[in-house]
């Protein structure tokens, strides 16, 4: 996948870029061809020796050599992309505000090409809002920002901060070339976010769903080509990249564009937290307070995904997903089967930082044929990818 890939790798002042030496070692095995920018402070954890030596280029570190100009406006468009590992906090807010104090900031400010970040710090400055926002303008001007994992760090402490690990590092590298436009010709229906089942013209039954991870989903799939319809319930967050949005607001509305949709999709996901019951009248004006105790009557919803599995045509891969708090693996199972369902993901309340309102998620996913794949707690974005490579069969964790 990476044979003759045109690569720029920054290295800059963490201890992560010791692991950079065998991420370069990966690439170079892959086929890629490798040039290495170093700031003057990545020098200090790895002599730029070893580097070249793998490499097989010689190491880029200054603008500009003796009375010899670096001419980092043609290294920004000799590469297929630009990768950025370590990033570290310095270098990511740099970046976010466009400094160009060094070579690697000159180049990715000339770059064409697309940029990914692997950062690597420690929790407090990963956690810490300055990061947060700078990692947030980042992203909005498409730069690939990679979560970091959970371990010890350099201080010691354990937490959030940790570069990934050189493999997962190369198998998100490849996934990158891969994924540009290896779902194009395909169909994809996505449902996402909350339904409101009106109880009178002011009130309803809801729930906290964001819509986030659907929404994740349905971009991810257009990033790799595919035509997108998302279904989406009441949300704050406005779809990015050519999606085609269908915006709805109960469980019925829901149900109803679904079944439309579907006869034509390759890939069909409920990430939708549909309400299971709806009250059986809407009261056509507001219910006033009494004195006496309000009884709501409840009717079932249709169920998306079950009717979805009833009417799925070979080849079709229908995937739902289950929220759970207790007996996980076993409803999430039982959900798979009974619902007819090719994948199941299953995302636990039980986790930190997963599910509802989270821009994180941690899932597990079980697919028909028996098997399992586990995931580590990753940004929505992330975990989408995860998704999509493991029900479009990438190679995956
Ligand atoms: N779902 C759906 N339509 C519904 C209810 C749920 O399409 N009316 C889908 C969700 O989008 C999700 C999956 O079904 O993909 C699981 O939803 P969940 O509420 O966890 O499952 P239920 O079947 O309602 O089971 P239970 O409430 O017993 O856990």
């Amino acid at each position: 996948m990476l044979k003759g890939k045109k690569i720029l790798l920054g290295i800059t002042g963490s201890i992560a870029a010791y692991k950079s030496v065998s991420f370069l070692r990966l690439l170079i095995k892959e086929g890629a061809e490798v040039k290495v920018i170093m700031t003057a402070h990545a020098s200090d954890f790895v002599n730029p020796l070893t580097f070249s030596t793998l490499s097989k280029n010689p190491v880029l570190t200054d603008l500009s050599e003796g009375n010899v100009w670096a001419n980092h406006v043609e290294l920004g468009r000799w590469a297929d992309v630009m990768i950025i590992a370590p990033a570290s906090c310095n270098t990511i807010a740099k970046m976010a505000n466009g400094l160009c104090d060094n070579l690697l900031m000159a180049v990715y400010l000339s770059a064409v090409c697309p940029v990914i970040l692997f950062p690597a710090m420690d929790e407090d400055m990963w956690l810490h809002a300055a990061t947060k926002a700078n990692m947030a303008t980042l992203k909005k001007q498409e730069v690939q920002v990679i979560s970091v994992n959970k371990g010890e760090l350099a201080s010691g402490l354990f937490g959030e901060g940790r570069m990934q690990e050189p493999e997962d590092m190369l198998r998100y590298l490849d996934h990158f070339f891969a994924g540009k436009n290896s779902l194009k010709g395909k169909k994809a229906l996505i449902t996402a976010g909350p339904t409101y089942e009106a109880i009178d013209p002011v009130r309803f039954i809801g729930n906290h769903s964001s819509g986030k991870m659907g929404i994740s989903i349905a971009e991810e799939f257009a990033k790799r080509g595919a035509e997108v319809t998302l279904i989406l319930g009441p949300s704050a967050i406005i779809p990015q990249g050519g999606i085609n949005v269908v915006n709805v607001v109960s469980a019925g509305e829901m149900y109803e564009e679904a079944m439309k949709e579907m006869e034509l999709a390759d890939y069909i996901i409920m990430a939708a937290a549909v309400a299971d019951y709806t009250p059986a009248e809407k009261a056509i004006e507001k219910i006033k307070k009494t004195n006496s105790p309000l009884t709501l009557d409840l009717v079932q919803t249709k169920d998306i995904l079950l009717e979805a599995g009833k009417r799925k045509s070979n080849g079709q891969i229908l995937v739902g997903f289950a929220l759970e708090t207790e007996n996980e693996k076993h409803y999430a199972l039982d959900k798979l089967r009974r619902k007819n369902a090719d994948f199941i993901v299953l995302n636990s309340l039980n986790d930190e930082g997963a599910g509802f309102a989270h821009k994180t998620n941690k899932i597990t996913i079980f697919g028909k044929e028996g098997e399992v794949n586990e995931f580590d707690l990753k940004l929505k974005e992330d975990v989408a990818v995860d998704i999509i490579n493991t029900i479009t069969k990438l190679k995956n964790d």
